[in-house]
């Protein structure tokens, strides 16, 4: 069974090749089938080729205050290409695996955001990966659509690998201590995705919208503070160096970030009968294979 991965050079795309084998890998570069997601005509050109039993799309637009100024560009890769793989896997009775994110929220509903809550994104990013998991139910392809937040790994370009580099640098951290979420190591996603395939891949014959993120809840502050006090213990840097609570307004950026991210995993974990591990759990396991992860 011929399973194509979309992405694969990104932080969870590299997860998942490092957890699952046999992959055909597509990207813009370094893979079995090179494709800027850009060109509808290339990816339908790799999807005639290759003809996947699944497809895990892991390629998306994620700078999320990018997306502010090319709309048009984050709606391609977060709405259309989902809405193209979408309908071929229909026509093909293929399964799609794709991601969205907690950006579709915004309030707090005075607990973890479940699958079936009001969404009311605040950010571009948010609205295009909103409208790619709408074109994929309204497929009504066989589909997984896992929600996740706060993806991290040791590849550079995220919260985390920029905390560390900065932190081993020996400068002090101000972080924001208002934005509450679940951080997400890509390896916990990339394992979460190899369990719902191989105990429901088969039985998926709809749609179906998963939360899959580090269990529990907390700020990017606090977040930092346990990840440089964890680097520090690992060696991975020298010394701690000290953290500063701000608030989002003393760090203005383009894209509104919901306040509360915190996303509730429970949905997956009855469909599986697994757990999802504990966010820093996870944190110190990303930690522990930070010096010798290719991602
Ligand atoms: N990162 C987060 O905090 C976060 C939070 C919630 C949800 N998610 C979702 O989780 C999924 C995985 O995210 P991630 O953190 O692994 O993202 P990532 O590291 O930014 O990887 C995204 C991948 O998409 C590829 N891509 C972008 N534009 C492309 C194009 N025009 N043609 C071909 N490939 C293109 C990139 O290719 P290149 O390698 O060539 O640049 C990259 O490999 C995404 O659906 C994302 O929306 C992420």
């Amino acid at each position: 069974m011929t399973a194509l991965l979309l992405g694969a050079n990104g932080q969870l795309g590299r997860h998942l090749r490092r957890r699952m084998s046999g992959l055909v890998t597509c990207a813009r570069h370094n893979a079995d089938f090179t494709c800027d997601l850009g060109d509808a005509a290339a990816l339908d050109k790799v999807l005639g080729t290759v003809r996947p039993a699944i497809i895990i799309n892991a390629a998306a637009w994620t700078a999320v205050d990018d997306a502010e100024d090319h709309r048009d560009a984050a709606f391609r890769l977060n709405r259309d290409v989902p809405a193209q793989l979408a309908a071929w896997c229909r026509d093909h009775d293929a399964l799609l695996v794709h991601y969205s994110t907690d950006y579709v929220f915004s309030g707090n509903p005075g607990r973890a955001w479940r699958e079936d809550d009001p969404v009311s994104p605040e950010s571009v990013y948010g609205a295009s990966k909103l409208a790619g998991e709408q074109a994929i139910t309204a497929s009504t392809c066989r589909a997984l659509v896992l929600r996740t937040a706060w993806v991290y790994s040791a590849l550079p370009g995220n919260f985390l690998s920029a905390i560390i580099k900065r932190a081993g640098q020996g400068g002090g951290l101000r972080v924001v201590s208002d934005q509450v979420g679940s951080p997400t190591w890509a390896g916990t996603l990339a394992a979460a995705t190899g369990v719902l395939l191989d105990r429901l891949g088969s039985q998926v014959d709809r749609p179906s919208l998963l939360h899959v993120a580090g269990k529990g809840a907390m700020s990017w502050y606090e977040l930092a503070s346990q990840a440089v006090h964890m680097a520090a213990e690992r060696g991975i840097i020298t010394s701690p160096v000290a953290v500063e609570p701000i608030t989002s307004d003393q760090w203005p950026q383009k894209a509104k970030r919901p306040q509360w991210s915190v996303l509730d995993g429970s949905r997956y974990e009855q469909m599986t009968g697994e757990s999802l591990p504990d966010a820093l759990a996870a944190l110190a396991e990303c930690l522990d294979q930070w010096k010798d992860a290719a991602c």
